[in-house]
């Protein structure tokens, strides 16, 4: 069963809520979710066997899912200070005592690097699942002023439009197609030209990836229409003694479209 519970954490504007979603047993991990998502993304993997290894907890980021949030820029930064928080008053709990394991799909992933940058002490491990080091190209960044445009003048319904043939392979099933569009419909618009600004300003990773002193996996789906395979492979190379995971059949969303192998490939690192 998940438990939803709001923790209140600092931030420069006062306090922020964050909504969390628990369930399962044993050492503290914590999934972070893609733009312009929330939590739910992650409930296949919290239904299979990863919560009987872990006490599988998914954040809504703010703004996201059952979390508030007001601003004109989610920076990754800001994003990760409200992760690290988080992990610190759950860490303060009978949860965990020490340092988790982190998941970051996407954006989660650009801010599990902002977490280790700024608080590496929270990170026990990481998985870093169809995401990137490098920051957008110019080409992106036009992207997402396009992509900030459509949001404002026509809805988040024209950006689910714009948005799903990417996040999820041709042949997907019309129950993952409908969840993911139910997912960012409920976005604010406010949300995604928050995240779309703070994604715009991410900086490049890469020269960081040496510095990362932690168990790691890298995990990308076979089909993933906007991480490639090649900068996985560059991530898990730059990245000493990290492995990296392929899971054949997906996209973008590996862990929603396929929960069974992307945990099979998680057990791995969490032995
Ligand atoms: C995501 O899935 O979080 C986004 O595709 C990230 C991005 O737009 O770079």
């Amino acid at each position: 069963m998940i438990e939803t519970r709001t923790i209140d954490v600092p931030s420069p504007e006062g306090t922020q809520p964050i909504a969390v979603h628990t369930c399962g047993q044993g050492p503290l991990a914590v999934l972070i979710h893609g733009f312009p998502l929330d939590h739910r993304m992650w409930h296949g993997v919290m239904q299979g066997p990863l919560a009987q290894r872990r006490t599988l907890c998914a954040i809504d980021l703010r703004g996201h899912g059952q979390s508030p949030g007001e601003g004109d820029v989610f920076s990754m930064e800001q994003l990760a200070d409200d992760v690290a928080a988080v992990i610190r008053q759950l860490g303060e709990g009978p949860l965990d005592e020490g340092p988790v394991d982190v998941c970051g799909l996407s954006m989660g992933g650009y801010v599990a690097f902002a977490l280790h940058e700024r608080h590496p002490e929270c990170i026990r491990s990481l998985v870093l699942t169809n995401t990137r080091a490098m920051a957008d190209t110019d080409e992106q960044r036009a992207g997402r002023d396009a992509g900030i445009a459509t949001a404002r003048e026509q809805g988040a319904e024209a950006v689910a439009d714009a948005m799903l043939p990417k996040l999820l392979p041709e042949g997907a099933s019309e129950t993952l197609v409908a969840r993911i569009r139910e997912m960012i419909v409920q976005t604010p618009v406010a949300t995604i030209v928050a995240d779309q600004r703070g994604l715009q300003r991410r900086p490049d990773r890469r020269a960081a990836l040496a510095g990362i002193g932690k168990p790691s996996l890298v995990i990308v789906g076979e089909h993933d229409a906007i991480t490639s395979r090649e900068e996985a492979e560059e991530m898990a190379n730059g990245i000493p003694g990290a492995t990296l995971a392929v899971i054949a059949g997906t996209g973008h969303m590996s862990p929603f479209e396929d929960p069974a192998q992307w945990s099979d490939a998680v057990a791995k690192l969490w032995q």
